[in-house]
């Protein structure tokens, strides 16, 4: 039997459960993947809350991102083989908190060997949403960006990303993130401050783009401030963003193969900042569901 952190009816964390089942078996072109971490993110409670929908089947597993070993390939499956190390989505209904998942093949990638396996473990949700949110608007060098939610797990990457092509990061974060942010060279803007007038004061001529995750009011404050409307744009609210004139996440199949570039070259550290066991999973949600953990969050089954 194979241990999967599940959700039992949709609602609170008091639904959650680790149970056994068969190890799952690859289908045609997928891949089975013995787990060795896997990313949290808030979009693990929103499913459970059944924010996203209430179709799954009950026990749902839960976890959207994970890196592990390759045990066994599906049928038309030529790209990877027993023992390789990858990271990827688990494939619909799998989970990602578990001993073992399966990728759909064609939409894992091959971890490289310098990036660990809980660094690896961040990159197919939160990595990718970095790269995305911070691609939008073809930026030069010295443009600036704000970033809303700056020090959390898509944030603390994102600044990095911007650091990288030179723009100017306007970083919105609690006080207790305000070193790890000014540390990466961006500017720090307290989110319990008067965040709005900071931002028309730091950048009066507007920013290039405003990145947001963390959305509702706070997005709504700042999103005049972008030099146009199209460039908000926002992971964690794209209602919202799409209202005021700008986007959600934009998605590129490409993303996974750059970001992993990135992080491998150690242009960008995903941050992990707290590791919890499978049996801990319930601590690891709720650490995230909190919505104030700095960096990352992994479950180490
Ligand atoms: N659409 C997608 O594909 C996609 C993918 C990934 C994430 N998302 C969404 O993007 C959002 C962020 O994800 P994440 O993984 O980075 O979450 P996270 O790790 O929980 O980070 C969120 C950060 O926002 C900060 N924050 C909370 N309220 C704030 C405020 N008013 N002003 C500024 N910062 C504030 C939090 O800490 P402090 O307040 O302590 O600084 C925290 O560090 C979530 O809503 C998530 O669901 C969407």
């Amino acid at each position: 039997m194979s241990k999967v952190y599940v959700f039992t009816e949709y609602g609170g964390p008091q639904h959650e459960q680790l149970i056994d089942r068969e190890p799952p078996q690859p289908g045609p072109g997928q891949i089975a993947v013995q787990v060795r971490a896997a990313g949290v993110n808030p979009v693990d409670w929103k499913i459970r809350e059944g924010l996203l929908g209430r179709s799954a089947e009950l026990p749902a597993p839960m976890g959207r991102e994970a890196a592990g070993v390759v045990t066994a390939v599906g049928e038309g499956v030529s790209d990877f083989s027993a023992g390789d190390e990858v990271l990827g989505h688990p494939a619909p209904g799998l989970g990602a908190f578990a001993e073992h998942t399966l990728f759909d093949a064609d939409t894992a990638h091959l971890k490289p060997e310098e990036v660990s396996f809980t660094d690896a473990a961040t990159i197919p949700v939160a990595g990718t949403t970095a790269y995305d949110t911070t691609h939008v608007g073809d930026l030069d060098a010295g443009a600036t960006v704000l970033i809303l939610g700056a020090g959390g797990g898509v944030g603390y990457m994102a600044t990095q990303i911007c650091a990288v092509h030179q723009f100017r990061v306007l970083a919105v974060a609690s006080e207790a993130k305000r070193e790890l942010l000014e540390a990466k060279g961006a500017t720090f803007i307290a989110s319990d401050s008067a965040v709005a007038e900071a931002v028309a004061e730091l950048a009066p001529d507007g920013v290039d783009l405003i990145v947001d995750l963390v959305g509702g009011d706070a997005l709504r404050s700042v999103a005049p401030a972008a030099v146009s409307a199209d460039r908000v744009v926002s992971a964690a609210d794209p209602a919202t963003a799409e209202e005021l004139g700008g986007q959600g996440r934009p998605t590129d199949p490409e993303t996974l193969e750059k970001i992993t570039d990135v992080i491998s070259y150690e242009l960008v550290d995903p941050h992990v900042t707290a590791q919890y066991p499978l049996s801990q999973a319930r601590e690891a949600l709720a650490a995230v569901e909190s919505g104030h953990t700095e960096g990352k969050v992994v479950v180490v089954p």
